[in-house]
């Protein structure tokens, strides 16, 4: 047996400790042979390979970012994608796919199976958190952890100047990273793309924590949107899963603060730092769950399953289930949270 293993979509930490798992348990309880393939779904289309055994993933665990690279090509928007992906799993006699990635990766992986018959299993990954059908994804808790913290940071310099400081956090669709480490860090105001907000509320805010005389910290989701306006981009630029590139919403705030309040305010947008460095240690636990959990997939021949944690069981769902819908924030946690505003 023959298994292809690859990353797609943003990388966050803790993948390597799925591909760790993955091939430590194939290789040394299975007898399973492995093969890497660059940048996610573009290596399987091109034919680019990694090789994979146990030395090649010894000392990984802790290393952020992926041994495999990643991209987001769209296999379905490359000219003639399936075939050169059915071409190449004949040519390096692959037998299987593991695919670790988050709702496009894993989109591309459920339509393979359903429609052409590629045995995958899906790992579901992204900083997001915002994947249907399992309580955590891992990376998530990184990210969070790394946004508290600077948040933790912000609060003292906000407060030795008096100012706004306004801080943009990842979350495309979803705000859960905003809504725990802004939770986490005590922050004023917490705005996510779920509830579009409305600007003289944030001010309304804004004011009565000066009251208080503490400065405030105002926390925003990338994909968060004022109620009278539309999503604010630097650039429109879409990828081939059709996907904007996200930022400039937490300077725009800050501007709309500083007009109309009169106080001075400042954006830090935290971008790629949450995704990057080392995973924290329930990430780790959670990859490298999963990647044991994966690889027992393929080995009972469930195709077309992701793995997924539900309380605290790692269990089998159609990747399809995990695809069709976003999890997103329940307004009613949303409100729990809001008590804290202001
Ligand atoms: O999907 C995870 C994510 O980190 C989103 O929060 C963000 O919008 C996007 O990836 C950024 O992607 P890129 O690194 O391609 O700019």
């Amino acid at each position: 047996m023959k298994v292809g293993v690859l990353t797609g979509g943003g990388d966050c930490p803790g993948l390597n400790a799925v591909i760790r798992a993955v091939v430590r348990k194939g290789e040394q309880e299975y007898d399973y042979g492995f093969i890497g393939f660059k940048d996610g779904w573009r290596g399987l289309v091109e034919g680019a390979t990694v090789p994979l055994d146990i030395p090649a993933v010894r000392g990984i665990l802790p290393r952020g970012g992926t041994i495999l690279g990643s991209s987001r090509t769209n296999p379905f928007k490359t000219e003639n994608g399936v075939r050169r992906i059915k071409e190449n799993l004949a040519k390096y006699e692959v037998d299987a796919l593991v695919a670790i990635g988050g709702e496009d990766t894993l989109g591309v992986a459920a339509k393979l199976y359903e429609e052409y018959g590629i045995p995958c299993v899906g790992v579901p990954k992204t900083i997001d958190n915002d994947l249907n059908a399992t309580d955590y994804t891992f990376g998530f808790d990184t990210a969070v952890g790394i946004a508290t913290e600077a948040i933790d940071r912000l609060h003292t310099t906000a407060e030795s100047h008096m100012r706004v400081l306004v801080v943009e956090v990842m979350g495309r669709h979803a705000g859960w990273i905003a809504l725990h480490s802004g939770l986490a860090g005590g922050a004023n105001v917490i705005l996510i793309p779920e509830q579009r907000f409305d600007v003289d509320q944030v001010c309304a805010w804004v004011t009565s924590r000066f009251k208080a005389s503490y400065a405030p910290i105002v926390v925003v989701a990338e994909g968060a949107m004022p109620k009278d306006g539309d999503m604010v981009l630097k650039d429109a630029t879409k990828d081939s899963f059709g996907h904007v590139r996200l930022s400039g919403v937490g300077e725009w705030l800050a501007k709309e603060i500083e007009g109309r309040t009169g106080k001075e305010a400042r954006t830090t947008v935290l971008g790629h730092i949450q995704r990057g460095g080392t995973p924290s240690a329930f990430d780790r636990w959670l990859a490298t769950r999963f990647g044991l959990h994966a690889i027992d997939a393929v080995r009972d021949g469930d195709f077309g399953k992701m793995v997924a944690l539900q309380g605290t069981d790692i269990v089998r769902v159609p990747i399809a289930d995990a695809t069709a819908k976003l999890k997103t924030v329940d307004p009613e946690l949303y409100k729990e949270v809001g008590v804290f505003f202001g």
